[in-house]
């Protein structure tokens, strides 16, 4: 840690996460204008990349905004009138208020935090209504649960006019460390942000859009501007986006994209296991319980139950001390749980040293009652 600065604190938060200095450098080159062909280059030039790491054929449409704002670009574009949103968590329930806020009809289907959505349930809960748009959160990161969405995409498309739904999915903490595969899968939207395992700074966010979501966004006439799927993806092919983009994000993503495809897919889908089963592996062996559903722990957050009734502020005053930070619960799980993000640039020797603070910190007299 020594040849840390003292003003970076290691991120083992669920995003922002760290991001590599060649991708910070990246944003400090000078500006152009984003009608410029040097801009029309750099958009050229990530798009192919962006499309191997979502390991789709389709475009990737990018926005200047976090994945907040393609949730309501998804539901807005590409459900005509009924939504059933799988809700198992803080995210996938703020998704599901943003569908009704842009006045879809929405029910849910729901699981507590931490138990997975299933394929079954997923296939009940369409074959009872009709509903054009199915909407799923992969990696529920306020629980730390990969839902099986393979499994579900299959059973969604196996029912009765299942061809017909659009399947959209949050893959905000997912894409390029969890194995998700749009076309293999038949995903119609699926959208992630920058600050969670692309290892980027926070501001852009990108989505893969299939054939069947633009037919789709080519029925619904009330689009709204800025996420409008469409413009999107006419100004995607003359390699520029409707609006002013955020450049200076784009040079990191640049430089980004070829070092995620330059570590490779699998090399890294496979490092963000070993994270997740050293975290997994550590928490056991000191009768931590996870949030997550055996056989569905998410890997690229772990959602650890408070066993020891821990002020999460004093803990992570603690590792402020050691120039390390993890993440509170969230929505009804603070303060009963704690996070660990195991995303993006870090491995596992960087899990060993914040769990090498933790064990510490449980040294310490009245930590395991909850000091
Ligand atoms: C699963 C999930 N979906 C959506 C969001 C919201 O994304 P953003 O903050 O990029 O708008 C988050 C943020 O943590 C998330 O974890």
């Amino acid at each position: 840690m020594a040849d840390r600065p003292a003003e970076h604190l290691k991120l083992y938060i669920p995003g922002p996460v760290e991001v590599h200095p060649d991708v910070l450098d990246a944003q400090a080159r000078w500006m152009y204008g984003h009608r410029m062909p040097e801009c029309a280059d750099l958009v050229e030039r990530v798009e192919p990349k962006l499309q191997a790491v979502f390991q789709t054929e389709r475009p990737v449409l990018i926005s200047a905004s976090s994945g907040t704002g393609l949730w309501e670009g998804a539901s807005r574009n590409c459900v005509r009138s009924r939504v059933l949103h799988c809700v198992n968590g803080a995210f996938s329930e703020r998704w599901a208020e943003v569908s009704a806020l842009n006045g879809k009809q929405v029910e849910v289907l729901s699981a507590e935090p931490g138990r997975a959505i299933k394929a079954d349930a997923v296939a009940a809960a369409l074959a009872g209504g009709s509903f054009d748009a199915l909407a799923i959160v992969h990696n529920e990161t306020s629980a730390g649960v990969l839902n099986p969405l393979a499994e579900i995409a299959r059973g969604v498309r196996a029912l009765p006019g299942g061809d017909e739904i659009v399947i959209l999915v949050d893959a905000v903490s997912g894409v390029s460390g969890v194995d998700i595969l749009p076309d293999a899968w038949d995903l119609d939207v699926v959208l992630t942000s920058s600050q969670k395992a692309f290892a980027l700074p926070p501001g852009l966010s990108f989505c893969s859009v299939s054939e069947r979501a633009v037919a789709r966004a080519k029925t619904v006439p009330d689009r709204g501007y800025y996420f409008d799927f469409l413009t999107l993806l006419a100004s995607l092919e003359k390699h520029q986006t409707p609006a002013t983009p955020a450049i200076s994000l784009l040079w990191a993503l640049d430089v980004q994209l070829d070092r995620i495809l330059a570590e490779g897919l699998s090399n890294r889908f496979a490092r963000h296991m070993r994270m997740r089963d050293r975290t997994i592996e550590w928490a056991r062996d000191r009768d931590f319980t996870l949030r997550a559903e055996p056989g569905y722990e998410s890997p690229t957050v772990s959602c650890i139950d408070n066993t020891y009734g821990w002020d999460i502020g004093a803990l992570n005053r603690f590792l402020r001390t050691r120039n390390m930070i993890l993440g509170n619960g969230y929505g009804t799980l603070k303060n009963i749980t704690w996070r660990i993000g195991h995303m993006g640039e870090l491995d596992v020797p960087d899990i060993d040293e914040l769990l090498g603070a933790l064990d510490d910190y449980l040294a310490q007299d009245g930590a395991r009652a909850g000091a």
